[in-house]
């Protein structure tokens, strides 16, 4: 059953470190939650983000010895997702815009105008562009999959303290193409979550 409290599901998310041990989320349910999250936008709709979904023992051993102070949530969660950014999204250009066009959604010539605008461009951004690009767009995304996880009655945890230069070669992938971005921890929250403060909004905000 999904809880449709958006309150709840936004407001009642908090981190969880710990989760009900065993606890699997069937691959079924696993690619709904990642279906809804990539729904998120992205820059010129190029979703670089890629999935490595950790659930087997196996996986999350050689995870183990990347992620640092967070042994816990890789031992008890139903899955540790591994996002990464694809630095070179830009070779789906062609098969997204094809999709839109034969789904009636665009034109073939604004298709073409799109294309030829953007892809000469992100052909030739600089390394650290194209990085700022796939992990702003991969954010906005894993941002959405805690949110879309909480609808579908799991907590979370956003990690980013692993290991950066080992994760993409432990996990098969090329880490000069994949960059990681985040892990995020899912399963059935085991414990209440501890309160988190913020900052005062009016300290942070400008009005002009
Ligand atoms: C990008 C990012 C990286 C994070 N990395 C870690 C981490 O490595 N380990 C951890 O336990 N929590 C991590 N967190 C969770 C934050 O500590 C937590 O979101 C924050 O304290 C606010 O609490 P709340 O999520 O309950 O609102 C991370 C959160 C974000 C957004």
């Amino acid at each position: 059953m999904k809880n449709n409290n958006f309150e709840d599901v936004v407001f009642n998310r908090h981190t969880i470190k710990e989760f009900v041990k065993d606890y699997k989320i069937d691959r079924e349910e696993m690619l709904q939650i990642l279906e809804e999250s990539t729904k998120a936008p992205s820059s010129v709709n190029l979703q670089p983000w890629r999935f490595v979904v950790v659930e087997s023992e196996e996986a999350k051993d050689k995870l183990r010895p990347l992620i640092m102070f967070n042994i816990r949530q890789n031992d008890t969660s139903s899955a540790m997702i591994l996002i990464f950014g694809d630095m070179k999204c830009y070779e789906k250009a062609e098969e997204i815009y094809n999709k839109a066009v034969e789904k009636g959604y665009m034109p073939e010539d604004v298709k073409k105008e799109a294309m030829d605008y953007f892809l000469p461009a992100y052909k030739n951004f600089s390394k650290a562009k194209m990085n700022d690009i796939v992990k702003i767009d991969s954010s906005l995304m894993a941002m959405q999959l805690m949110l879309v996880a909480r609808a579908h009655g799991y907590d979370t945890n956003a990690i980013g303290g692993f290991e950066e230069d080992k994760l993409a070669k432990a996990f098969d992938l090329d880490p000069e193409r994949y960059v990681p971005v985040m892990i995020i921890a899912i399963g059935k929250a085991d414990y209440n979550y501890h309160e988190s403060v913020r900052l005062d909004i009016k300290d942070i905000t400008k009005f002009e």
